[in-house]
């Protein structure tokens, strides 16, 4: 039985306005596993992922990790759980992308020569060494995915979330951050993925969680919730087939 990483029991959050992001969502990750949750947008997908690194306070509930209450295991997580932003710009600091992936485990206070080794390391892992001196804004979308995942891998995190790891990327970035997760996934790393793009990620997925205003309506093996899939979550099942040119698109829904 996999160990649990993340345990979340009975959390919300109810912002001022008295919209609940987030209601009574319990939720268990188990370590090792490659989970995605999905959901419309505004379904809470940022909003969980953000309290799950501690960056939002529950309004009720509460989160542990590695069985311990998320804020004394603060330390732990900022070690062990990297992070791919929706925008993968605003996670940039480094003049180069080496840089750049040294930035994490220079914080940990790593020796120099580890880091160098690390460095490297992620780098041939995400098939960026070639440009380890090019300035990272000069990167395409999906490069700059890789570059967010390479500076996990230095880090030595176990756990990689990643917030819509497809906006706003051509289908050669697609690609590349398809590989990127396929990598984690072998070197043994939790993934937690959060998209409503599930058709591109699915076949690589062991769970699947569907939110709905804040609330899990589903939780379990894909093919099976895919099976009941109620068409109130916004949720289309991609294994279905299209007859007709003009159903070939998501939002005639
Ligand atoms: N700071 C905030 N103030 C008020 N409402 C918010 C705030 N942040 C998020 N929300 C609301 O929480 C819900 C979930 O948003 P979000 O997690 O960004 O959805 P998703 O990532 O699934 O598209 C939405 O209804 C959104 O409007
Ligand atoms: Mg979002």
């Amino acid at each position: 039985m996999a160990r649990e990483l993340f345990s979340v029991h009975k959390l919300s959050k109810i912002f001022p306005n008295g919209n609940p992001g987030i209601l009574e969502l319990s939720l268990s990750i188990f370590e090792g596993e490659c989970l995605l949750i999905t959901g419309s947008n505004g379904s809470g997908k940022t909003l969980l992922m953000r309290m799950l690194l501690g960056l939002v306070e529950p309004t009720e509930g509460e989160i542990r990790f590695r069985g311990l209450p998320l804020h004394t295991a603060i330390d732990t997580l900022r070690r062990e759980v990297g992070m791919v932003f929706q925008d993968a710009d605003a996670q940039i600091i480094g003049e180069t992308l080496e840089e750049d992936i040294a930035f994490g485990p220079k914080n940990l206070g790593y020796p120099k020569d580890v880091i160098k080794t690390q460095v490297h390391t992620a780098l041939i892992a995400t098939g960026l060494l070639e440009k380890k001196d090019f300035p990272p804004r000069r990167l395409s979308g999906g490069e700059k995915r890789r570059l967010a995942v390479a500076g996990i891998l230095a880090m030595g995190g176990e756990v990689v979330i990643m917030d819509e790891p497809f906006a706003n990327l051509d289908w050669p970035g697609v690609v590349q951050v398809l590989e990127s997760i396929r990598h984690l996934k072998a070197a043994g790393k939790t993934l937690i993925l959060l998209t409503h793009e599930l058709e591109k990620v699915l076949a690589l997925v062991d769970r699947l969680v569907i939110l709905h205003k804040g609330m899990i309506r589903e939780a379990g093996a894909p093919e099976g919730i895919l099976d009941r899939l109620d068409p109130v979550y916004g949720v289309r099942d991609p294994r279905r087939t299209y007859t007709q040119v003009r159903d070939c698109t998501w939002l005639m829904e």
